[in-house]
C-alpha cells in the first residue's frame, strides 16, 4: 500500500470558503426548466407548478446561489416576453439551442421558486442581442420598491415586495462567436460599461460581474479580459470564467488530474486581474465568479476532444431537432469515474477561495446536471450528485494550506501527487473536514494526518465515492447503483482511502 502524509498548521489559513462557493445555474434549455424546476400536472407539482421532489433535492444540496436564464440563451432573450398573464406570452423562436421557448416561465417564475428554493437568485442580462436599456429595465422590475413603470408592473404581476436581486452578470460568454451578439473586447467594455452605469443608477447595492475569458483555444484567451478590464475594472465587483472538463481524448490518468487544469485555469484569471490592478494603480481587489465549472462529455454528439468543438455553434453541440419545446437535449449520463473528477474539481475551488468567491456547478436539472427528472415521472441523483452535496455540505469554514508528502506521478496538466488534499476548518462545528482525491488506480493508500495547533484530534467519519466499475451510471430504474460509502475509521489520525475514490474525513 503507498502512503501519503497531509500537513496543515492552525497558524496558516489560506482564507474563508465564501458561502457562494457551492452554488448553480439553471437556464432555458433542454428540460432544465421546463419539465425540470416547472411541470404543472405533475403529480408533486405545487400551486405554481414547481416540482416539489426536485426542489426537495435541491434543498438537499444546500445550493445557496442560482445563476439564470443563461448561459447562451440570454444573449437571444427579450425578458419582457416572459412578464405578465401567461396566455399573452409569446412563443419565439430560440437561437442559441434551436428551440421554441413559450415563456411560461420568466424572472418572476423563477425568483418565486429561488424564494421556495431558499436560494439567492443571481440574474445574467442580455448584453449580446439586447439593449443596456433592457438591462437597467430589468433591475428597476426586479428590485424597486414601487412607483415607477416596471416596478409597478412586477406589483401587477403579483410581486408586491422587490425581489432584491444582488448579483447580476453582465451578459454571457461574450467573447466567442457562438454567442448571439458577439463583441470585441473593446465593444464589450463599452457596452458593459453603459449597462453597469444605468443598472447601478437604479439600484447602486448591485454587485455585477464582467464577462471573462472562458476558453483557451480562442487567440482572445486572457487578452480579452486585460482590454475590457481597463475600462470596466471600477464598475464591476467580479469578473466571470467557465471551465468545463471533459474525459474524452485525455485518457483516465489525466482525467483524474483535470482538477489540476481548473487550479491553473483559475489562477490564469487572477493574474490577468492582478496585472490590471497593478498597471491600472487600481486598490480594489476583483473576485473570481466561476459562474459555469462542470465535467460534460458531451454525450448528444460524438467527439474525440474538447478542441473539436471548436467552430461548432452551440445548437450543433446538441441532438437537437430544429425548434422543439424543451428537447430532452445535452441529458448527460454521469458514471462513476465523472462523479470522482467532479469531487476533485470541487478541491480545486476550495483549495482557490481567496480569489474564488462565487462558483456555480453547471447546470442544476436534466442538462448536464446532477439532478435528473422523468416527464410525468420520477427523480433521480445522478453520480456527480454525490461529490457536490458533500463539498456543499463539508465544504463551509476556513480552508486551510496543505502541504502534501506523497508520491507523484506526471499528467498532461504538470505533476501532480498521488493525493490531492483540501483542509477546511469549520468554526461552526470545530471539526476539521479533509477532502481527498485519491488518484492510485491499483491499490489503496493509507494517508496521515498531520494537523498542528488543532488538539488531539481523532477521525471519526469517514466517507467515500469510489467503486470497481468506473463506468456505472444511476438510472430512474437503478437509482443506488452509484452513492457514497461510509468506511470503517481507526479513531487515529490515519485513512485508508480505495483506490481511485474522492474522500472526505471528518476529525473532531
Ligand atoms: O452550460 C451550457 C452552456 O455552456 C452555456 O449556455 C454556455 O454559457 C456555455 O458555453
Amino acid at each position: 500500500m503507498k502512503k501519503a502524509t497531509v500537513f496543515a498548521d492552525i497558524h496558516y489559513p489560506l482564507g474563508k470558503v465564501d458561502d457562494k462557493m457551492f452554488s448553480s445555474f439553471t437556464e432555458h434549455l433542454g428540460r432544465c426548466i421546463y419539465g425540470g424546476i416547472y411541470e404543472p400536472g405533475h403529480p408533486t407539482a405545487d400551486e405554481d407548478g414547481y416540482r416539489t421532489d426536485v426542489m426537495d433535492l435541491v434543498k438537499e444540496l444546500k445550493v445557496p446561489v442560482i445563476r439564470y436564464p443563461g448561459g447562451n440563451f440570454v444573449s437571444c432573450y427579450d425578458w419582457h416576453d416572459g412578464i405578465g398573464p401567461k396566455e399573452n406570452r409569446p412563443k419565439r423562436m430560440e437561437y442559441a439551442w434551436s428551440s421554441i421557448e413559450t415563456n411560461e416561465f420568466g424572472i418572476d417564475e423563477f425568483c418565486r421558486w429561488a424564494k421556495k428554493a431558499g436560494v439567492e437568485p443571481m440574474i445574467a442580462v442580455n448584453l449580446g442581442t439586447g439593449s443596456i436599456k433592457d438591462a437597467g429595465d430589468l433591475v428597476e422590475y426586479c428590485n424597486h420598491p414601487g412607483g415607477t413603470y416596471w416596478s409597478d408592473l412586477r406589483i401587477k404581476n403579483g410581486s408586491p415586495e422587490p425581489y432584491g436581486i444582488k448579483y447580476w452578470c453582465l451578459g454571457n460568454e461574450m467573447e466567442g462567436s457562438w454567442q448571439a451578439g458577439h463583441l470585441s473586447a473593446e465593444d464589450y467594455a463599452k457596452k458593459a460599461l453603459e449597462a453597469a452605469k444605468i443598472m447601478k443608477w437604479v439600484d447602486p447595492s448591485i454587485k455585477l460581474i464582467a464577462c471573462g475569458s472562458s476558453y483557451d483555444t480562442l487567440p482572445t484567451y486572457l487578452e480579452w479580459d486585460r482590454i475590457m478590464l481597463k475600462d470596466l475594472y471600477d464598475q464591476v465587483d467580479y469578473l466571470s470564467t467557465h471551465n468545463y472538463t471533459m474525459n474524452a481524448g485525455q485518457g483516465l490518468t489525466n482525467y483524474v488530474a483535470s482538477y489540476k487544469q481548473l487550479d491553473e485555469h483559475i489562477k490564469n484569471s487572477v493574474k490577468v486581474l492582478d496585472y490590471v490592478k497593478v498597471q491600472s494603480k487600481k486598490t480594489k481587489d476583483l473576485k473570481i465568479c466561476l459562474d459555469e465549472w462542470n465535467v460534460w462529455n458531451f454525450q448528444d454528439i460524438k467527439l474525440d476532444s474538447l478542441a473539436d468543438l471548436s467552430g461548432l455553434t452551440t445548437f450543433e453541440m446538441t441532438s437537437a431537432g430544429k425548434w422543439e419545446i424543451a428537447p430532452p437535449i445535452l441529458q448527460e449520463k454521469y458514471s462513476l469515474l465523472d462523479g470522482i473528477v467532479v469531487g476533485g474539481l470541487g478541491i480545486s475551488l476550495l483549495n482557490n477561495c481567496d480569489t474564488v468567491e462565487i462558483a456555480c456547478l453547471a447546470q442544476l436539472i436534466n442538462v448536464i446536471a446532477p439532478i435528473t427528472t422523468v416527464k410525468g415521472g420520477g427523480v433521480f441523483k445522478q453520480t456527480t450528485f454525490y461529490p457536490f452535496e458533500l463539498l456543499s455540505h463539508y465544504g463551509r469554514g476556513t480552508a486551510m494550506k496543505a502541504v502534501v508528502d506523497a508520491p507523484s506521478y506526471d499528467t498532461i496538466y504538470g505533476t501532480c501527487n498521488l493525493v490531492e488534499p483540501s483542509v477546511i476548518y469549520d468554526e461552526k462545528t470545530d471539526e476539521i473536514h479533509v477532502f481527498v482525491l485519491n488518484a492510485e488506480e491499483t491499490e489503496e493508500t493509507e494517508l496521515t494526518l498531520d494537523l498542528q495547533g488543532f488538539g488531539d484530534r481523532k477521525l471519526v467519519k469517514h466517507l467515500a465515492l469510489y467503486g470497481d466499475d468506473l463506468e456505472a451510471i444511476n438510472t430512474i430504474e437503478e437509482p443506488d447503483k452509484v452513492t457514497v460509502k461510509e468506511m470503517k475509521v481507526s479513531g487515529t489520525n490515519t485513512a485508508v482511502l480505495p483506490k481511485l475514490s474522492f474522500n472526505v474525513l471528518v476529525l473532531k
